[in-house]
């Protein structure tokens, strides 16, 4: 039997075009949160819910040779079209399931998936078995705190969020309190019985000139996969206008053109052993 899934997750969905944008967007912060984990040489990772494996990928750069690096993903479609190299093994799992031996595992990464599981609680406690004596389990969550698009536009920025977390609960089924639940990730780990080892957010912060990573992520996967029509009926005038002239590329006004654009979103990573 099908297990429940808050998020709609299942073995024949994809988003992986956003996962890869995402990936591409965020690598230089990704490549400085694995160089802070201390990976001693040889170590064992597995990296839960890592859509199509840009950031297994990175992992396995900073884990160097001799580390063995397996990334895990309920997605088919996923995993497929990872893109995380020949160093990374690729394995088809749900992660409130998983099918390792015991003590396999110096650290277990999991990057913005647990809240996609309907017992997180539970997975992280059957998780940790996997790992080896004074592992670790490393949860990371972007967007915790509210993000900044429009730096000119506060009450932009504002109405936007607004807008996107109606839309999404719309679309999940979802009450704010299920929205909420995604910021308790010290509480998660606590609540598997493991001991909070570090907790720090960081920013990823992006001005002009923007990469070719950036716009890509902000274009396509925030501007068009996030911002559409699903969202605009939660957006009133004058708001549902101005975000109209700030994302569109033909407008004098779109956002990504402009000299002082200055994105902010926060990464957080939490840390925990058994
Ligand atoms: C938001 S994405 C995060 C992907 C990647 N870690 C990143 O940071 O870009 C969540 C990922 O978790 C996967 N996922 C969702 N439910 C899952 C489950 N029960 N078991 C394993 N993977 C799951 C999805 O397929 C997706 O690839």
């Amino acid at each position: 039997m099908a297990s429940f899934r808050p998020l709609h997750d299942a073995p024949d969905r994809s988003y992986a075009d956003k996962l890869e944008r995402f990936g591409r967007f965020a690598a230089p912060e990704l490549k400085r949160i694995f160089e802070g984990l201390g990976l001693a040489p040889g170590v064992r990772v597995l990296d839960v819910g890592c859509g199509v494996g840009v950031s297994t990928g990175i992992l396995a750069e900073v884990a160097g040779d001799g580390a063995q690096v397996v990334g895990l993903d309920l997605s088919l479609p996923h995993l497929r079209n990872a893109t995380a190299g020949p160093k990374v093994a690729l394995v088809q799992a749900d992660a409130a399931a998983l099918c390792f031996r015991d003590r396999s595992f110096d650290l277990i990464w999991s990057c913005n998936t647990v809240h996609h599981l309907a017992d997180p609680v539970a997975a992280l406690r059957a998780m940790q078995p996997a790992l080896r004596a004074g592992g670790r389990i490393v949860l990371a969550q972007s967007g915790l705190l509210p993000e900044m698009y429009f730096a000119w536009d506060a009450p932009l920025d504002d109405a936007v969020r607004r807008a996107c977390h109606e839309s999404y609960r719309a679309r999940y089924g979802l009450a704010s309190a299920n929205i909420a639940s995604v910021r308790g990730l010290v509480g998660l780990l606590q609540g598997a019985g493991m001991r909070v080892e570090s907790v720090h957010t960081g920013a990823i912060e992006r001005v002009q000139p923007l990469s070719a990573a950036d716009r890509a992520y902000f274009a396509e996967t925030v501007f068009a996969g996030y911002w559409d029509e699903r969202m605009t009926p939660y957006l009133e005038e004058p708001y549902r206008s101005a975000l109209r002239r700030n994302v569109d590329p033909s407008s004098r006004d779109y956002c990504l053109d402009r000299d002082d654009f200055h994105h902010v979103q926060t990464m957080t990573v939490c840390a925990g052993s058994a």
